[in-house]
């Protein structure tokens, strides 16, 4: 196949991070602080970029306010030609702080939603006083404004709150809202007994989804990714292994997608050692899955193998120990039935206890941490 250049870049630029989700989907082994890649590393990264032929470039962490560098970050960004989309927290972020993100070209945000009320959504970020601080930065986002996409994401814990999380989306101006159902990688997959949505609760979602689509044409977009545990089709993955995007790491790997280090066998290729170019093109990890050659039966012959290109790599290696099989979320797939059945069975698992996740080099916590 003719490999295409990457159209955009998620840059983590740390881990760390003064929330705890349950549901964060970064390795388990998170890059320490001393690791991270420097002002000017990340500078030249970007400059890459722009000439590989990115476009987009998503600022990402962790919390990505957490670089103290954040600034001439973005105006790096922006100078390698790139549209810059800061997904954030807010924790971190102040009235001054955008306002000089403005002016250094940020041209997007995208604030995560934990909840829709401060009980909630404190509850869920393991942060008190988390939800008050978010509010006021969207606000601050408004008043600047920012393009502005909400990113709320749902598991059995906050999924009623839909509604009022669509509500809040018109209400902040938001131009789009993502509602992402939970996806089980990373630290995540220590919680699916305790995230893991109900059938009934994946439904409702859809049909929540469905109508607010219709009701809410022209004024905000939904993208949706739905309970694939639940579901009998796959998603395109990353719009296919190899075929859109790359990230880089906090500590300079670059990967085909934010699990991608949960495929053992897989050999990546780093920043400091290698050019964008040379890892997009030819780097071990990005060429073994692209195109269809690796694809096993039943993908192999399967009438939708370009359409969703088997499924997650990483949720096949999660799930059935192989990440060339295809993705047991698909009808096809021999693991299909015993997956939902093992699905409905955590998402009746009434007594699992959220588990939060540390800061790097700290371990994990079962109970939500102050405000600094
Ligand atoms: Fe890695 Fe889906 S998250 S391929």
């Amino acid at each position: 196949m003719t490999v295409q250049p990457p159209i955009a870049m998620l840059a983590e630029l740390t881990h760390r991070c003064p929330l705890s989700c349950p549901y964060c989907s970064n390795p388990v082994e998170l890059a320490l602080q001393d690791r991270e890649l420097d002002t000017d590393q990340w500078r030249d990264i970007f400059q890459q970029a722009g000439r590989l032929g990115v476009l987009q470039l998503h600022l990402s962490g962790g919390e990505p306010a957490s670089r103290r560098d954040l600034l001439e970050l973005v105006t790096a960004a922006r100078e390698a030609g790139l549209y810059t989309n800061l997904i954030t927290s807010g924790i971190g972020l102040t009235e001054k702080r955008l306002k000089a993100l403005d002016e250094a070209g940020l041209d997007h945000v995208q604030l995560s939603l934990q909840g829709t009320d401060a009980m909630m959504a404190d509850q869920i970020g393991g942060y008190k006083g988390g939800f008050d601080r978010k509010m006021q930065v969207a606000r601050w986002i408004g008043e600047i404004g920012f393009p502005l996409t909400l990113n709320a994401v749902l598991h059995r814990r906050n999924l009623h709150q839909l509604p009022r999380a669509l509500e809040m989306a018109v209400e902040m101006g938001a131009r789009r809202i993502e509602v992402a159902t939970v996806q089980f990688h990373g630290w995540a997959l220590k919680n699916r007994d305790a995230l893991m949505p109900t059938p009934e609760q994946a439904r409702e979602a859809d049909r929540i989804v469905k109508e607010s689509r219709t009701r809410l044409k022209g004024t905000l977009v939904i993208d949706y990714v739905p309970a694939d545990y639940h579901s009998d089709f796959p998603k395109r993955c990353m719009g296919g292994w190899g075929t859109t995007g790359l990230n880089v790491s906090p500590d300079g790997q670059v990967l085909p997608c934010h699990a991608a280090q949960t495929i053992p066998h897989l050999k990546f290729d780093n920043v400091r050692e290698k050019s964008l170019h040379e890892i997009w093109y030819e780097g071990e990890a990005f060429n073994t899955y692209r195109g269809t050659d690796w694809m096993q039966e039943p993908c192999q012959s399967c009438e939708n193998k370009l359409k969703d290109f088997g499924g997650c790599r990483c949720q096949a290696m999660a799930l059935v120990g192989d990440a060339a099989a295809t993705d047991p979320v698909c009808t096809k797939s021999p693991h299909h039935g015993a997956l939902q059945t093992r699905a409905e069975e955590h998402s009746h698992n009434d007594t699992a206890e959220m588990i939060y996740r540390g800061t790097p080099g700290r371990s994990q916590r079962t109970k939500p941490k102050e405000p600094v």
